[in-house]
């Protein structure tokens, strides 16, 4: 099956950093879930690895889609990973479909994917279910989990930090990449989910049972935008829902789920122990007290990337030049896997390759 012309990368783990490779939907606005979930960590760990961000557009169209709005969101979310202090020199930052080995391997990889793997995914299931009739899911939805185990092993990547929800996925990145590994020899490397121990997952501030997504933007006090103005953010926190109680302690109570969150909140932005966290409300007049504290950590917390925002989307062409350099490297990486890829397969490659 192996050929001898095989042009393998280096993938062992003892001669280089360790590499990480995360992506974020431009379907909606981005939010505080998005930012202490994901970008925040990326941030902070970015000089000790390898990295590639990437804006996952082609993601975007699994469900309708507006595609003006697709258009502005693409360059809005490229714009938050800059302003959030990822430094595009040591991270490329690319748009997924600028790298079009993604969409290519999906088609193979998809063609060693068992239809039943896919089907088991939870977050097909939820948004499939919410639909009445299977003649308006697209098979793209279906398909996600594939595209993202593209974006993920065209890498070898070690490590894929998100939030909890996206655990299942990149666990089923590895089972795609062994099964190939198996079928057609050693070609992947096997991906770690990295799950923050707190911020994985940041509840509505309407109802803290659910958590804080994109697809509830509409429902007012729901979620804060990382673009909030102060007044904005203010309002939402002031009005988050609560407990009738005034305890103002961590717990794993559902009924305190509301507290709780705003809690691990604070905690994620001040970098806090949960008992410092817990002494700084040990004098507290009530949940006001708390209400204000959170929105004034996370108002100070956005404001320079807001800021900053709004300088990088003053001008896109230096945000293009920056998408344009990312792809360029980032494609190089991608492109010499999905060589490997189709060599192993037993493709003829242009001008006579195995
Ligand atoms: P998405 O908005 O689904 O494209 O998610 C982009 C990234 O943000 C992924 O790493 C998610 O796991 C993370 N994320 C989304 N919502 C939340 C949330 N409410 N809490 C923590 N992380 C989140
Ligand atoms: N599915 C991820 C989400 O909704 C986005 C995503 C696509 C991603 N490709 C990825 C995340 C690769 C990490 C790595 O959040």
């Amino acid at each position: 099956m192996q050929t001898e012309t095989l042009t393998v990368e280096d993938t062992s783990a003892e001669t280089r950093k360790r590499r990480v490779l995360s992506g974020i939907q431009p379907s909606g606005d981005l939010h505080l879930g998005n930012y202490l979930g994901a970008i925040k960590r990326w941030v902070e760990r970015q000089y000790e690895k390898e990295n590639y961000f990437c804006i996952v557009d082609l993601h975007a169209i699994t469900l309708p889609h507006d595609p003006e709005a697709l258009r502005q969101r693409t360059r809005g979310v490229a714009a938050l990973y800059i302003a959030s202090g990822l430094d595009p020199d040591h991270c490329p930052i690319f748009i997924q479909s600028h790298v079009t080995a993604h969409a290519e391997a999906c088609w193979l990889a998809g063609c060693v994917t068992p239809l039943g793997w896919l089907e088991r995914m939870t977050q097909y299931k939820d948004k499939a279910g919410r639909s009445d009739s299977s003649e308006r899911i697209s098979t793209g939805l279906l398909a996600y989990p594939v595209l993202m185990a593209c974006d993920i092993l065209l890498y070898s990547a070690d490590e894929v930090p998100v939030g909890e929800d996206q655990k299942q996925h990149v666990e089923l990145s590895r089972d795609i990449a062994q099964r190939f590994n198996h079928m057609f020899g050693e070609t992947f490397v096997l991906p770690e989910p990295m799950i923050p121990e707190i911020g994985a997952r940041v509840m509505g501030f309407d109802d803290p049972s659910r958590k804080m997504s994109k697809s509830y933007e509409h429902i007012r006090g729901h979620l804060v935008k990382m673009v909030d103005e102060p007044k904005e953010i203010e309002r939402t926190i002031k009005r988050a829902v609560t407990d009738s109680g005034n305890e103002i302690v961590f717990s794993e109570d559902p009924a305190k789920a509301g507290v709780n969150n705003l809690l691990g909140i604070y905690q994620v932005i001040t970098g806090k122990t949960p008992e410092r966290v817990e002494a700084d409300f040990a004098n507290a007049r009530g949940y006001g007290d708390l209400k204000s504290a959170v929105a004034e950590v996370v108002i100070e917390e956005l404001r320079p990337i807001r800021e900053r925002y709004n300088e990088i989307m003053d001008d896109v062409s230096e945000l293009d030049r920056i998408l344009a350099d990312g792809a360029d490297r980032a494609g190089a990486v991608a492109n010499a896997k999905l060589r490997e890829m189709k060599e192993r397969m037993g493709f003829v490659l242009p001008g006579g390759g195995s």
